[in-house]
């Protein structure tokens, strides 16, 4: 018997392997723990699978691009057609080139269609993040309807017993969610045509042993996942963009690319698997300048002001947002022509001549010589109808043919993919970003894309919306920029390379924040997860915290100040100072190291973050503990065999107290590595929505 062709990738803590087999595509073998580097004497699929009844005789495992046309019962990994015809593929290898360390990139054509499919896959050995996508490419003289194309097709072990994902809505993202894996189908569509608050492009799969496999689809629009048991006991696992009927139709020559689906195995549970992803995103972000600067300090206008802006009032919240220590001043929504409230004006991108007669200059101008930075929120991809652009430019408003209008917070959406309205936008930011001394765009996206003209565009409009993104960042390349939609709904690695840091949600209630944190952090890494300290009761919530614990919520994030300084007390101000400062000692560390995370079954969230040697945990109690004392907290990541010093970084003091937590302030208490890991430390009686910050240092 002939050894099998196989190929293998590993990373440091994972394996993949495939099987080339003398007909069809290349099969799945492996994606696992790390596996020796090398594989030895393997015997093939075909050596181990005997023909079992009613079933074809022609075996077929799953492959990385298993199609109907070869006798595939599960979910292909393309469904097209040509007007009806060539509708069923069977693959064969065309190019099989290994040439790139690290990556195989599989060329597959069907001889009877014409349909070509190149599968990339790559293992970053680094990270053990997997980055898979497919193109499809119409090498046939017909015009091929693409109803679906996988990103990727990954296998998942037969010990796959729990998917966790998350649900959530406008302003309560990541809201967690778990389903158990039986012998059938996971499958969550999004078709709200932007990555949406209610149906993220992530989900981690449990398995028996431990081990964690997580997945993300990096597109900011519609968004199909899949996990399909398949009659080996394995599941497949699938993720790429939903398409519209008719949505894509590639004619003779033409292609689609799919998005990246990323995703990476970890034997560390959760933890490890984040922290993949972590360094995953890290690397696909573009600083200006090549490289993150520390994280300046925010004051964003919108909580405080809302539509109501005011010169002098703006020039004063800027010197008192500077004498306590922050570094940059968004003025928010309500800046630009006639906008008042949010039914009006989107489109019309230059300064209100009421609110500021001479432009926005003598408030940039007062911002940077209080040596703070000057950042403005806009929205490009919208459209009002009551607006001066609407009014001259009906054509560009994205509407659906001869239905009526379907209006979000009363607005449209801006048809990009008309060349002229994406000018026009481009224009007009650049008036803005060209005269005055902006360091800074929220860019928001407040509305879903509903159906959009006589043929679907929704992934036409994400491509030209990248485009825009990636002018702008050409011209400026000076400026940061901030994605929101509503908050959280455009958080994903797709528009990544074009922005430097995501609003996580429009509710600041630091409670609901542990939650979204907690969710966010699952993929991206915290220096990006915009986090700000809000006004008590909260906007969104009407829960009351206090300022230490809604600032020490918001610490281990990008910091930023949402509330009216002016009208803030002495006492809440010093305390919001006493945070910023405390946060400018730890940001550093905060913003560059690996994360982990967990809850305690008594009503505590903590995060933890830095290296093997020194992290900053933080410790947040929700609840009252329901105990006499409180549980303690197993530190399960810190090395058995080592000795540990805790720390307390935050000036807040419990009462009752016991000796240990005064030992915590003064250096001197000390902790074997394998007690923290086993029996945890001790907590002190925090009451409820109440925090600590330690460090944790091995000696
Ligand atoms: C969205 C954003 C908010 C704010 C408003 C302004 O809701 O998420 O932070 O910018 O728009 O209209």
């Amino acid at each position: 018997m002939s050894l099998p062709k196989l190929m293998t990738l590993h990373g440091r803590n994972s394996s993949l392997v495939l099987e080339k087999p003398d007909i069809g595509v290349p099969l799945w073998r492996y994606w696992g723990p790390r596996l020796p580097d090398a594989i030895e004497a393997i015997a093939p699929f075909a050596a181990s699978r005997p023909p079992q009844t009613f079933s074809l005789e022609h075996d077929q495992p799953l492959s990385v691009c298993p199609t109907l046309g070869g006798g595939w019962f599960h979910q292909s990994a393309i469904l097209a057609h040509a007007s009806g015809q060539a509708w069923s593929q069977e693959l064969t290898v065309e190019d099989l080139d290994l040439t790139t360390q690290g990556t195989i990139k599989i060329t597959l054509v069907d001889a009877v269609s014409g349909i070509k499919a190149i599968v990339h896959i790559r293992l970053d050995p680094a990270s053990d993040v997997i980055t898979a996508r497919t193109e499809l490419i119409n090498d046939s003289p017909e015009t091929i309807d693409a109803q679906w194309l996988a990103a990727a097709t990954l296998p998942l072990p037969d010990d796959s017993i729990r998917v966790h994902f998350w649900g959530g809505r406008h302003p309560n993202e990541f809201v967690p969610q778990e389903q158990t894996l039986a012998r059938s189908i996971w499958r969550r569509e999004n078709r709200r045509g932007l990555t949406s608050h209610d149906c993220v492009p992530t989900a981690f799969v449990e398995t028996r042993r431990g081990g964690v496999y997580g997945a993300h689809l990096a597109w900011s629009g519609n968004s199909v996942q899949q996990i399909e048991w398949i009659d080996d006991g394995q599941y497949a696992w699938q993720m790429g963009e939903w398409l519209a009927p008719g949505e894509v139709r590639l004619a003779p020559g033409h292609s689609l690319t799919t998005p990246d689906m990323i995703a990476t195995f970890s034997p560390d549970g959760r933890n490890g698997a984040m922290q993949n992803f972590h360094m995953e995103m890290r690397s696909r972000l573009n600083w200006p300048g090549g490289q993150a600067k520390p994280r300046p300090v925010q004051i964003n206008t919108w909580e405080g002001f809302y539509f109501d802006h005011d010169l002098d009032q703006m020039k004063a919240l800027a010197t008192e947002a500077a004498s306590i220590g922050i570094e940059r001043f968004i003025l928010d929504d309500g800046w630009f022509h006639g906008r008042d409230d949010d039914t009006t004006s989107l489109g019309d991108w230059w300064p209100d001549a009421r609110k500021y007669p001479d432009g926005l200059s003598p408030l940039a101008t007062h911002v940077t010589s209080l040596g703070m930075e000057f950042g403005l929120w806009v929205e490009p991809e919208m459209i009002n109808p009551d607006s001066d652009l609407a009014r001259e430019h009906p054509e560009w408003i994205m509407r659906g043919h001869q239905r009526p209008d379907l209006t979000a917070r009363n607005q449209m959406v801006l048809d990009l993919t008309q060349q002229d309205a994406a000018d026009y936008i481009f224009d007009k930011l650049s008036a803005l970003l060209g005269t005055l001394p902006i360091l800074y765009l929220k860019w928001d996206h407040n509305r879903d894309l509903t159906t959009s003209g006589q043929t679907a565009q929704y992934h036409a409009q994400i491509k030209a919306a990248y485009a825009l993104f990636a002018r702008i960042r050409d011209a400026f390349p000076e400026i940061e920029i901030e994605s929101c939609a509503g908050g959280g709904g455009r958080i994903d690695a797709g528009i990544l390379p074009y922005v430097h840091r995501f609003w996580a949600s429009d509710n600041i209630d630091a409670r609901s924040r542990t939650q979204i944190q907690h969710g966010f952090l699952s993929v991206f890494p915290p220096e990006i997860m915009g986090s700000h300290v809000g006004a008590s009761p909260s906007h969104s919530t009407s829960r009351s915290q206090s300022m230490d614990f809604r600032s020490a919520v918001a610490l281990p994030g990008h910091f930023g100040v949402e509330l009216n300084l002016l009208t803030l007390g002495e006492r809440e101000k010093e305390r919001l100072s006493y945070w910023i400062d405390l946060h400018k000692t730890l940001r550093g560390e905060l913003h560059t190291g690996k994360v982990w995370s967990g809850t305690l079954a008594d009503g505590v969230i903590w995060q933890m973050h830095g290296d093997d040697n020194s992290a900053i945990l933080l410790v947040y109690r929700l609840e009252p503990t329901t105990q006499r004392h409180a549980l303690p907290l197993r530190l399960e990541m810190l090395n058995p065999d080592a000795s540990y010093q805790i720390d307390r970084l935050d000036d807040r003091k419990e009462t009752p107290n016991a000796p240990s937590f005064d030992k915590m302030r003064t250096g001197d208490f000390q902790m074997q590595g394998a007690w923290l890991a086993h029996h945890g430390m001790p907590l002190p009686a925090l009451k409820a929505e109440r925090a600590m910050v330690l460090r944790v240092s091995k000696l």
